[in-house]
């Protein structure tokens, strides 16, 4: 079996402790690779590595930085196919999305490569004679980033794109689910040739590699996509850090009764169970007007039970595993608790087979108050809840404490301007799933998402840069602002 390393300074590592973990191929179970489990004296080191490289890091000009950054997104379309296969034996997705994962990193290299040649400020005039206001970006500094298992190539490209191109160093946590397809990308980073100490990867547990990160003094910025509970604590332990969270969702599809049902019914199946529903962004409630919910019911069922599930690498899978045995017992626990909370219209069964299977679930007649339809689930589980009028619809998509994305379809306009006015989310979709973000486009949401931040767009500039102000005054006398005489 093949074994992953750290990643330090620019070498590859077996770390100070002697402890490794497994990652397994969740559709049979079988492990792929052992992995060094970092300890907190590996994520020191880390950070150590990462401040002595940020001094020349920081003054590259930005056009170069970002000259590695085409590089890398290069040699990721090269190996497109062989890391997308390796991602959906790691994490178990299918290879469709496998290969839109590693895309999305490719993506952002690409997008914010580019920013290397903007990275823009603003000017604005001095309320003074003879002097210049403008702002520039600096970097953070060295920054940590800790990232999830669902989008085991994506979500770090997020984070390590902007982080580079804005000239911050790097400490990255991988989810202990996905170790080795980080690895693959950090190795593609090195191969792009990026100097020594800029990027630097620790795997290993939360609670060791983890806490030091968040805790560390010398680290002035995390960003970190996650759970819920985990970024409440990383806010409380951070200190005087500049920190972003997206932290999950429980997204709902409006469908009205002027929708296309038949369109509903498609962005339901691919936001329901896409990536077998683990995805922040995933449609895990479907609010139906009473009027089509029938209608709409029998059509969701209909195609939800014959979604095929299997191993993601075979081109007859709709559905892969989950990524674990704990998954597995989430879904488990939710279809039980739904059992006695709504009526069970289709699947709600763990498969008795090797690996990680869950099957396609419906459960319809849900109440807005209902557990199913308030606790982020994290697998192939879809409530329906008949609502009477798009403002009831609006106000149980709002009665959650998530508020990541949101979508509603209708052929009325005034439909869709209203929703999109009222509802609280950071993303909203108009006759289209709530899944798939494009990565041009700020990516976040507000309520217990989140902490205010965007990744993604310009707004990840924003999360992994700080202003600086700048006053020059060329009147040679000392003058005051504010109209002091
Ligand atoms: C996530 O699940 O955390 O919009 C990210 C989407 C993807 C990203 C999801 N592009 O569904």
């Amino acid at each position: 079996m093949k074994e992953s390393g750290l990643y330090i300074n620019g070498k590859w590592s077996r770390g100070s402790g002697r402890k490794t973990f497994m990652t397994l191929n969740p559709a049979t179970g079988n492990p792929i690779a052992d992995v060094v489990a970092g300890n907190t004296k590996d994520a020191q080191e880390a950070i150590r590595a990462a401040e002595k490289a940020l001094p020349a890091w920081s003054e590259t000009p930005a056009p170069q930085r970002a000259e590695y950054l085409f590089e890398i997104s290069r040699r990721l379309k090269k190996d497109k196919e062989k890391l997308a296969n390796h991602l959906s034996e790691e994490m178990g997705k299918v290879m469709k999305e496998a290969r839109g994962d590693v895309q999305e990193a490719i993506d952002v290299f690409e997008y914010m490569a580019g920013e290397g040649r903007r990275l823009f400020g603003h000017t604005t005039p001095s309320e003074l004679r003879n002097k210049i206001a403008y702002t520039v970006r600096r970097p953070v500094g060295v920054v940590g980033l800790i990232t999830p298992w669902n989008f085991p190539m994506a979500i770090p490209a997020w984070k390590i794109a902007p982080a580079l191109v804005c000239g911050n160093t790097i400490v990255f946590k991988p989810s202990s689910d996905t170790p080795r397809t980080a690895a693959e990308l950090v190795q593609c980073i090195h191969d792009a040739g990026v100097p020594d100490g800029i990027i630097n990867m620790v795997t290993g547990s939360a609670s060791d590699v983890g806490k030091e990160i968040v805790t560390n003094k010398k680290i002035r910025g995390i960003s970190f996509t996650g759970s819920h509970t985990t970024g409440e604590w990383i806010t409380q332990h951070a200190g005087i850090k500049k920190v972003g969270l997206e932290l999950g969702g429980k997204n709902a599809i409006i469908v009205m009764d002027d929708a296309d049902v038949d369109l509903a019914v498609d962005g339901i199946i691919w936001g329901g169970f896409g990536t077998t529903g683990q995805r922040c962004t995933a449609a895990s409630r479907v609010i139906v007007h009473e009027k089509i919910a029938k209608e709409l019911e029998e059509k969701l069922v209909q195609r939800a039970s014959k979604l095929r599930l299997g191993d993601g690498r075979k081109t007859t899978t709709d559905v892969g595993p989950l990524i674990n045995e704990r998954a597995v017992e989430k879904s488990i626990l939710y279809s039980q608790i739904g059992r006695k909370e709504a009526k069970l219209a289709c699947g709600g069964k763990a498969l008795d087979t090797k690996g990680f299977f869950f099957e396609p679930t419906v459960f319809t007649h849900v109440k807005s108050n209902a557990r199913i339809a308030h606790e982020e689930i994290f697998g192939p589980i879809v409530s329906v809840i008949r609502v009477k009028s798009l403002n009831e619809a609006i106000r149980v998509c709002n009665d959650s404490q998530y508020g990541l994305s949101s979508s509603i379809y209708t052929n009325n306009i005034a439909n869709a301007m209203h929703a999109i006015a009222k509802i609280e989310t950071g993303i909203t979709y108009v006759n289209s799933s709530t899944i798939g973000a494009e990565v041009h486009l700020p990516f976040g949401g507000v309520k217990g998402t989140g902490n205010g931040t965007r990744e993604a767009g310009i707004e990840g500039i924003h999360e992994f840069s700080e202003t600086k102000t700048v006053y020059i005054d060329y009147s040679g006398k000392l003058q005051k602002a504010q109209g002091i005489e």
